[in-house]
């Protein structure tokens, strides 16, 4: 059988969270070979060393660590065909109790650790190339459980990925994003459990989406099979909001 992504390198960040690991796993599968990003040191090593990848390890919010790790990486593989950009991290409370650390610690890692990213591997895709970022639901309608400063950082990432998707397309890089619903990963575990039972409930599907549902979208996006979108954003949310 013919495999999508053979010959092609990606970098997926928050590659050992419940989403990316996921995500590395089907563009491993479909021939990729992946460069597994993510602050957690000991996760990044084993889903790496499951996959064949590369474990990288690094703090998207931090600019040396960004550099040092892309340009590492580049080197190694002689350019990035494809960039996933999962990392982040939600406050799910009200929006009256969100302190003003936390509210930037939301934007550092969601907003300026996916632009930082962006940034840093544009220049190792000369030849072209896709970047995937995750937005959110939240990003489209507001937070209600999921925190003002989440929702808020999520609709910056669908705009800078407009930002990127104009930027790099003449230098044949697509810039495309996935707003997910409710996914069933460790994230959801920081929320109240009423709040977490009642997130089903929000989809028509009546249910929480789940990892490799959302991988599948990455394949999409990150191959060829996506070649006319840039700019565009994939709601995939069992139906919580059309
Ligand atoms: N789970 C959901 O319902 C849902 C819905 C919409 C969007 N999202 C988004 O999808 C993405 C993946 O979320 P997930 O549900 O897999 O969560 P997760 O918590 O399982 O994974 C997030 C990963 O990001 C990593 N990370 C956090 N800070 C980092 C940093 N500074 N540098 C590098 N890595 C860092 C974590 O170590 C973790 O592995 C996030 O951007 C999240 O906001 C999640």
């Amino acid at each position: 059988m013919t495999q999508r992504m053979t010959g092609r390198t990606v970098l997926v960040t928050g590659g050992a969270g419940g989403m990316g690991v996921a995500s590395v796993r089907a563009l491993a599968a479909e021939g990729a070979h992946v460069g597994v990003a993510d602050i957690n040191a000991d996760a990044v090593r084993a889903v790496a060393e499951e996959v064949g990848g590369t474990p990288l390890v690094l703090d998207v919010t931090s600019p040396d660590d960004v550099e040092r790790v892309v340009d590492g990486f580049a080197a190694e593989r002689g350019g990035i065909h494809a960039l996933v950009n999962f990392a982040g991290i939600v406050d799910p409370r009200p929006m009256d109790e969100i302190d003003p650390e936390s509210w930037s610690r939301v934007f550092d890692i969601n907003v300026r650790g996916t632009w930082l990213m962006c940034k840093a591997v544009i220049p190792h895709m000369p030849h072209g190339g896709s970047i995937v970022n995750i937005g959110s639901r939240a990003g489209l309608v507001g937070g209600t459980t999921s925190g003002a400063s989440y929702a808020a950082s999520k609709a910056a990432v669908i705009c800078l990925t407009k930002s990127v998707a104009k930027f790099a397309a003449a230098q044949g890089i697509r810039a495309n994003v996935i707003n997910p619903g409710c996914i069933e990963t460790p994230m959801l575990d920081s929320f109240a459990p009423e709040v977490r039972a009642a997130m089903p409930g929000q989809a028509a599907l009546g249910r929480l989406g789940r990892p490799e549902e959302i991988a599948d979208s990455v394949l999409f996006l990150a191959g060829d099979e996506s070649s006319f979108m840039t700019g565009a954003q994939l709601n995939v949310n069992g139906g919580s909001h059309m």
